[in-house]
């Protein structure tokens, strides 16, 4: 297969014969060594390049892309930030002013993603740099310098423009190694025929089982031109999601209707990871651990999954069977995901080990509804708490009709040792998570009823 993008501003064209190479063994293979391997899995950020399509720019890790991921798009990697004649760009020359380097290691990863929010006019450094490590010099200089350049006018080579598609040259678009459809419909028709290919969305979960489990994937299809599958709509009653919106955008479409959700979509992984991993993806893995489950599951969200020209709709819950197994039959992929707008009484909370970058322990999402100081409707699902993400019915049921108080929420707390007896491992003990949600229930009475109770943890 060829691919067309832009790497530094000048056209490429490349031939590839290996669809799952990641985009930062190319270009360490061409000699573009400034993009630097640490962690190979999403985790330090030193790989980061800005990536430029239709949506925009932003920062993305090398090491989790894969070559046919920069077809169509704009590549900037650490050696273009710097004009054509030299000059640094501002937030290269203010991390040099304000000592924000030491060993070196993780600076281009750490330039590259403060250039990009430089780009786009993005100021909250501490989160836009959470998924960028660094061992020897210490945040604050770092943040400094990101504070310092943040005003200085963009630079006009950093400019990019991606690649017009349609002129674009595709070779062998349709091969049986790894297809690209530019339409849901495509994808519908080629999947029937390949019920036992990959689907590949932002690659934050395949792109570990090549790197780091050595995985050969002999059928695939890169789902990043299906422009149908990324959008949303407004119903309304609700919003329909394509099962392609990356994170990032979910959470910005999130904030108003769902601020809570929209929280907890911070705490996702990092910058870089939101900006490529989907809500398909994060749904399709079937993941007891992912962040968007439970939180849409409280909400009474729904999903469409599609299998050639069948369309069919089902509670987000009904979804998940055990672990491991979805309800989703072969050649069937995720279409979009249908989220009511309004459910004031939604709270999210995640606990994880690290507040920033980091895979939740227990994550617990509350909806509740309150009638004439009763509760007359409960939703709430965990993740964490079993091998799917999972309501906790025994809660719900021990709770509809009991007074709104922070008594009956307490008294009701036995129940969720019917529904869930979670499992040890290297994040939490069975016991600590399940003390963990227990907390969480009670917090949520707690922040109704307007108590301080908890102390926050801040970044
Ligand atoms: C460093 C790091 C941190 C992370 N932190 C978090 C975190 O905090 N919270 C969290 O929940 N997750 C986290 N993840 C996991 C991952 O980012 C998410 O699960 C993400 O949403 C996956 O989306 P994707 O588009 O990258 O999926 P991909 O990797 O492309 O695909 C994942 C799975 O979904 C399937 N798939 C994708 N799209 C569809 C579709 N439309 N229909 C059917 N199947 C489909 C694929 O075939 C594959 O089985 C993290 C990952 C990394 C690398
Ligand atoms: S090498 Fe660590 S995020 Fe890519
Ligand atoms: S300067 Fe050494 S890892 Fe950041």
């Amino acid at each position: 297969m060829d691919i067309t993008f832009l790497l530094n501003g000048e056209t490429r064209r490349v031939q590839v014969t290996e669809p799952t190479q990641s985009v930062l063994d190319w270009l360490r293979s061409e000699g573009l060594t400034g993009t630097k391997e640490g962690c190979n899995e999403g985790d330090c950020g030193a790989c980061s390049v800005i990536v430029t399509d239709e949506s925009g720019a932003r920062p993305l890790n090398a090491c989790l892309m894969m070559m046919p991921h920069l077809h169509g798009r704009a590549l900037r990697t650490v050696e273009g930030l710097a004009g054509p004649d030299g000059t640094l760009h501002p937030v290269q020359q203010a991390m040099i002013d304000h000592h924000g380097s030491q060993c070196g290691f993780c600076t281009p990863g750490f330039v590259v993603s403060m250039a990009s929010a430089h780009l786009n006019g993005q100021t909250d450094h501490d989160e836009l740099l959470a998924g960028n490590l660094c061992r020897c010099t210490g945040y604050a200089p770092i943040i400094r310098a990101a504070k310092a350049a943040q005003d200085a006018p963009v630079p006009d080579w950093m400019l990019d423009h991606p690649v017009d598609l349609d002129a674009a040259v595709l070779g062998d678009e349709g091969s049986s190694t790894a297809f690209m459809p530019r339409h849901s419909d495509e994808l519908a028709t080629w999947y029937l025929d390949h019920p036992d290919a990959t689907l590949i969305a932002g690659a934050t979960d395949v792109g570990l089982w090549v790197t780091k489990q050595l995985r050969q994937l002999d059928q695939i299809a890169f789902l990043g031109h299906c422009h149908d599958l990324q959008t949303i709509e407004e119903t309304a009653d609700s919003f329909v999601i394509g099962a392609g919106v990356s994170i990032a955008a979910l959470r910005k479409a999130m904030a108003q209707a769902h601020p809570s959700f929209a929280e907890l979509l911070r705490r996702f992984a990092s910058e870089q990871v939101r900006q490529a991993g989907t809500i398909g993806g994060n749904i399709a893995n079937g993941s007891p651990i992912g962040d968007s489950a439970p939180a849409l599951i409280a909400l009474g969200a729904t999903m469409t999954l599609r299998r050639g020209d069948l369309r069919r709709t089902i509670a987000l819950e009904d979804f998940f069977l055990e672990y491991g197994k979805q309800d989703r039959a072969p050649g069937e992929f995720v279409q979009s995901i249908i989220v009511p707008k309004s459910a004031p009484g939604l709270a999210c909370y995640k606990l994880s080990k690290r507040f920033d970058q980091d895979i939740s322990a227990v994550c617990g999402c509350l909806n509740l509804t309150e009638e004439g100081g009763k509760i007359a409707s409960a939703r709430i699902a965990f993740g964490g708490m079993a091998g799917i993400p999972k309501r906790a019915s025994a809660l719900e049921a021990a709770l509809i009709g009991q007074p709104f108080s922070e008594a009956a929420l307490s008294a009701a707390l036995p129940a969720l040792e019917d529904d869930f007896t979670p499992m040890s491992d290297m994040r939490a003990s069975s016991a600590y998570r399940m003390q963990a949600a227990k907390a969480m229930v009670l917090r949520y009475g707690r922040e109704d009823s307007g108590q301080v109770s908890i102390l926050e943890v801040q970044p």
